[in-house]
C-alpha cells in the first residue's frame, strides 16, 4: 500500500493546510482545557502532548492513519510471535523478555517465556555470586571490576541503563564499557584495573563483530599477561552473552559461562535480554527485575489500549506529523537528569537503525520521508549550548523533555531549579515572545528583532515520579513502541539493518592496505586511495 495515496493521508495533508500555521498561543487561548485533555498516563509516566501543533481533529486524523496502516494488527502480530521482521524472516519478541514467568508463549516450537526465565535464573545466580564475592578469579581473589565488551545494541543499552541507575549500583564494584575498536577505549577502561580482580563480559549477539572480538582478544592477552597465567585462567575471568554458542566456545569461553538469547531479539532491542548481564551485576537482580516489570507495564499498555489512548502510538504519530507534514528532520531528546546523559545515544541506535530506511518492507522505494534524526543532551547543559537554535533557528525541532518529581540526590533547591528550567524551556518554545512584548520591556528598537522569540516550537513533556529501575524500563519500552508505530506508518521493516553491512565489508577489505609494510596496489576510488596513502605515510609505511 502507498500510504500517501490513502484517504487518511490526504485528509492530513488538507488538515495541515488549515492548522499547520496556527500558533500554539492561539491554540491554548482558544482551548484552555487542552493542557488537561492532551495528556496520558502509561505506567508511572505522565505524558503531556498539549504543546504540540495539533488539535483534537489532528489527533483523530492521525489515529485514523494508524488504523489504516494497520498499527494495531502489527502490534498484535509482534506479540503473537509472527515473523514481522520480514527481510530476516524472524519473530520480534523483545516484549517476551519482560513477560512474567507464568505466561505461556510458544513461537516456532520454542517455549519462549520459559526459556527467558531459565536464562534470567542463571543470570541472577551469576550476578549474586559476583556481587557477594563468592565468584573468585584465577588467583582466588574476588571480582572488583566488570568490563562489558560489546558494541551497538550490545553496549548502548547496558551502558545507558548503568549510567542512569548508578544511584542503585553497588559502589564497591566498578563497571566499565569497552566498545570502540579504537585502542584507547580498552586502554583507558582497564588502565587502573587489576587483572586478578577483573571479569570481562563479552556481549555480542552474533559473536562475529570485528570490534568486539578484537577487544575480547586484547582483553584475554591483557588478562593472561597480567596474571602470568595460561588459558585455564579464562574460565574465571570471562563470561559471554550471545546467540552463537559455537563461536563462544571457539573463542575459548566456557559455554557454562555463556548466557543465551535468541535471534528474535534485535540488537538494539536487547537491553532486557542477557545483554543486560553486566547491568544486573551492577544494580542487583531485584532492581533488574523492577526494570523488566517497568518495560512490561508499557508493553501491556501498547498491546491492550485503543489507539486513541495508546500513549506510545500517539507519540509515534506526532513524530510522523512533524517528519512528513512539517518536513522536520530531527527530534531532540532532552532529559533533565544527568543520569540520563546516555539516553540520546541509546535512542539514536534504537530509532535510526530501525527506521533510517528508504526502501519499504516490500522492497520498493518509500513514498514518504522516514526516520527522524534523534539527538540530545541533558538539560540544563543543552540550554547553554544548542537551545539558541531550538528557540530562534530556522529548523523546526520537536523536543521531548523528560523530568522527574523526586531527585535522586536532594541537595538544597537544586532539583526544583532544574525542573523550573525544564518547564520554562517548554513554555518559551511554545509561546515565544512577540515584538510588542519585547519592546514593552524597554528594549531599544534595533535589538527588538533579535530578541523576538517566534515560539510555536512543539514539545512533549514526560514526567515520572523518580528515576528508578522501573521508570527507566518504562521509558525504554515507550520509545521502542514509538519506533514500531512509525515503522508501520512508513511501511518499513524496523527490525533489520542492512545499511550497516557495506561499511563492515569495506573496512575488512581495506585493513590489509593499512597494516602491511609492503607497497600495496589499491583497487579503490581515488579519494580512498589518497587517504590510505597519506595514512601509510604517517605510519612510515
Ligand atoms: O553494526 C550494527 C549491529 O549489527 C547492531 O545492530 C548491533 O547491535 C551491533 O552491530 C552489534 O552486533 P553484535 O551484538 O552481533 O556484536
Amino acid at each position: 500500500m502507498d500510504i500517501t495515496a490513502t484517504d487518511e493521508w490526504r485528509a492530513l495533508v488538507e488538515h495541515h493546510r488549515v492548522v499547520g500555521s496556527a500558533h500554539l498561543r492561539e491554540l491554548f487561548e482558544g482551548d484552555p482545557d487542552r493542557a488537561g485533555r492532551m495528556t496520558g498516563r502509561v505506567g508511572d509516566l505522565h505524558v503531556d502532548w498539549s504543546r504540540h501543533r495539533v488539535t483534537d481533529e489532528t489527533m483523530r486524523l492521525l489515529v485514523a492513519l494508524a488504523e489504516r496502516a494497520g498499527v494495531a494488527d502489527r502490534v498484535a502480530a509482534m506479540f503473537r510471535g509472527e515473523h514481522v521482521n520480514t527481510t530476516e524472516d524472524r519473530a520480534v519478541l523483545h516484549v517476551a523478555l519482560r513477560m512474567p514467568s507464568g505466561e505461556e508463549l510458544v513461537v516456532d516450537g520454542q517455549h519462549v517465556v520459559r526459556d527467558v526465565h531459565e536464562v534470567l535464573g542463571r543470570m541472577r545466580g551469576f550476578a549474586e555470586q559476583v556481587r557477594s564475592g563468592e565468584w573468585r578469579g584465577h588467583t582466588g581473589r574476588p571480582i572488583r571490576a566488570v568490563v562489558n565488551i560489546g558494541i551497538g545494541g550490545s553496549d548502548l543499552g547496558p551502558a545507558m541503563a548503568y549510567t542512569a541507575l548508578r544511584g542503585h549500583s553497588d559502589r564497591d564494584l566498578t563497571l566499565r564499557f569497552v566498545s570502540n575498536i579504537d585502542p584507547t577505549d580498552f586502554a583507558e577502561a582497564t588502565r587502573d584495573l587489576d587483572p586478578a580482580e577483573t571479569l570481562f563480559v563479552v556481549s555480542s549477539k552474533t559473536f562475529t563483530t570485528l570490534e568486539t572480538l578484537t577487544n575480547a582478544g586484547v582483553a584475554r592477552d591483557w588478562l593472561l599477561g597480567g596474571l602470568g597465567a595460561d588459558d585455564s585462567a579464562v574460565a574465571k575471568h570471562f563470561a559471554a552473552v550471545s546467540t552463537n554458542t559455537d563461536a563462544v566456545r571457539e573463542f575459548g569461553i566456557d559455554p557454562q559461562n555463556m548466557f543465551e538469547f535468541w535471534d528474535w531479539v534485535g540488537g538494539r532491542y536487547s537491553l532486557t535480554s542477557a545483554i543486560g548481564l553486566s547491568l544486573m551485576v551492577a544494580i542487583g537482580p531485584d532492581a533488574y527485575d523492577e526494570m523488566l516489570a517497568g518495560c512490561h507495564t508499557v508493553d501491556e499498555h501498547v498491546r491492550d489500549t485503543p489507539l486513541e489512548r495508546n500513549v506510545p502510538v500517539l507519540l509515534g504519530l506526532l513524530g510522523v506529523w512533524y517528519r512528513n507534514f512539517f518536513d522536520a528532520q530531527t527530534h531532540a531528546v532532552l532529559p533533565y537528569s544527568q543520569y540520563l546523559s546516555r539516553l540520546p545515544a541509546y535512542l539514536q541506535q534504537l530509532t535510526m537503525e530501525s527506521n533510517g530506511k528508504s526502501v519499504g518492507a516490500d522492497g520498493q522505494p518509500v513514498a514518504t520521508a522516514t526516520g527522524e534524526v534523534y539527538w540530545g543532551e541533558p538539560g540544563t547543559n543543552g540550554q547553554h549550548a544548542f537551545h539558541q537554535l531550538l528557540h530562534q533557528g530556522t529548523s523546526l525541532v520537536p523536543v521531548d523533555f523528560i523530568g522527574f518529581g523526586e531527585p535522586t540526590h536532594d541537595i538544597g533547591e537544586m532539583h526544583d531549579l532544574l525542573m523550573a528550567n525544564m518547564f520554562a524551556q517548554a513554555a518559551a518554545l511554545a509561546s515565544g515572545r512577540t515584538a510588542e512584548e519585547v519592546a514593552a520591556d524597554g528594549t531599544p528598537d534595533h535589538l527588538v528583532p533579535h530578541k523576538v522569540m517566534p515560539g510555536n516550537r512543539p514539545s512533549t513533556v514526560v514526567l515520572a515520579p523518580r528515576l528508578s529501575p522501573s521508570t527507566l524500563g518504562q521509558l525504554v519500552a515507550l520509545y521502542e513502541h514509538v519506533v514500531l508505530t512509525q515503522g508501520v506508518i512508513w511501511q518499513l521493516d524496523s527490525f533489520d539493518q542492512w545499511g550497516v553491512e557495506l561499511g563492515k565489508v569495506m573496512a575488512r577489505e581495506l585493513a590489509p592496505a593499512l597494516t602491511s609494510a609492503e607497497p600495496i596496489e589499491l583497487d579503490q576510488d581515488a579519494a580512498t586511495t589518497a587517504s590510505v596513502a597519506e595514512y601509510r605515510r604517517m605510519r612510515g609505511r
